[in-house]
């Protein structure tokens, strides 16, 4: 998998968050509920060692709630703090603020020995490209992200944004990069679109996805696309028939009639990421 548009942009954003994580208290990870192991960053652990940290699994609401509670649970025994959101429509979000506060309980009684009193606690949010930084500090912070900052005149620097008397957010998050070296990892980021798609090749990734599907979700192509599909389907060859299946329902046929094997992948990736073949996750924690 070709990663060149990585490097530099992973130095500055390793750099920027080196230099915020200092200012902060509590690390709100974002991971995608789909695959909560592919899109964390294990550098994170050492950046933000001695930090307050809560694991957010965003995008829940496209995983399979067969395993969202298990990888909550996963997490939780690792000793973060947890919750489910879907930072789109505010479904969990508003238990996010009294999670901050749970996390920081004992970083405000430590200030409070030392005598520092009503110091708002400091919560930054992290994640890799796309899992929903953004979208999620729009829905914590409603209203009161608008920045007061960007404008001529007004002081630059870090933004805070207040979201009550004790917690004040970092108005922009800290990207995190992926871990590519591990070829599944990136399959899966792929899946679920977290890396361009310029750079890959899509029939291949549709490919595996048929074998994924196939062991896991044994009903979700056939449902779908009201195909038989094969019940094993072990290797990239025996995914044929099934993309020409899909492409003869779909009617896309090349110039001699043949089935376009290239849209008929287009298509299948798009209905996985458009949660069409139905709520699917891609890891899952007893293999963790
Ligand atoms: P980033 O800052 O981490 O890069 O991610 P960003 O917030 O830009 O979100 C990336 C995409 O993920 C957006 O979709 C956003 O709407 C979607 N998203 C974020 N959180 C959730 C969630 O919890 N559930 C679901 N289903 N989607 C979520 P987009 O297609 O790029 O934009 P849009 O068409 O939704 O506006």
């Amino acid at each position: 998998m070709n990663v060149q548009w990585y490097p530099g942009h992973m130095a500055k954003a390793k750099r920027m968050m080196q230099e915020n994580i200092k200012l902060i208290d509590v690390v709100i990870e974002l991971v995608d509920a789909r695959i909560p192991l592919s899109s964390k960053n294990p550098d994170i652990d050492s950046l933000a060692a001695h930090k307050s940290r809560v694991i957010l699994l965003n995008k829940y609401d496209m995983a399979d709630p067969k395993f969202n509670e298990a990888w909550q649970s996963y997490y939780e025994d690792k000793g973060f703090y947890t919750a489910l959101v879907n930072s789109k429509s505010g479904k969990g979000i508003k238990q996010v603020k009294e999670i901050i506060e749970k996390a920081s309980a004992a970083k405000i009684e430590r200030d409070r020995k030392r005598g520092i009193l009503n110091r708002p606690v400091r919560a930054m949010v992290v994640g890799i490209p796309n899992v929903g930084k953004s979208t999620f500090i729009n829905s914590l912070a409603g209203r009161a992200s608008a920045k007061t900052g960007n404008k001529p005149g007004v002081t630059k620097g870090k933004q805070w944004i207040r979201l009550n008397k004790n917690i004040e957010l970092l108005d922009t998050p800290g990207l995190l990069w992926p871990k590519f070296e591990d070829q599944e990892v990136g399959t899966r980021l792929a899946w679920i679109g977290s890396i361009n798609d310029n750079i890959l090749n899509t029939s291949e990734l549709s490919m595996e996805l048929i074998i994924f599907l196939n062991q896991h979700y044994p009903d979700a192509i056939s449902k779908r696309y009201d195909i038989p599909v094969p019940e094993v389907i072990e290797d990239i060859k025996s995914t044929l028939p099934v993309l020409e299946q899909i492409a003869i329902k779909r009617l896309c046929l090349l110039k001699g009639g043949e089935p376009d094997i290239d849209r008929a992948a287009l298509i299948l990736i798009d209905d996985f990421r458009s949660v069409r073949l139905g709520n699917i996750t891609l890891e899952f924690p007893e293999l963790a």
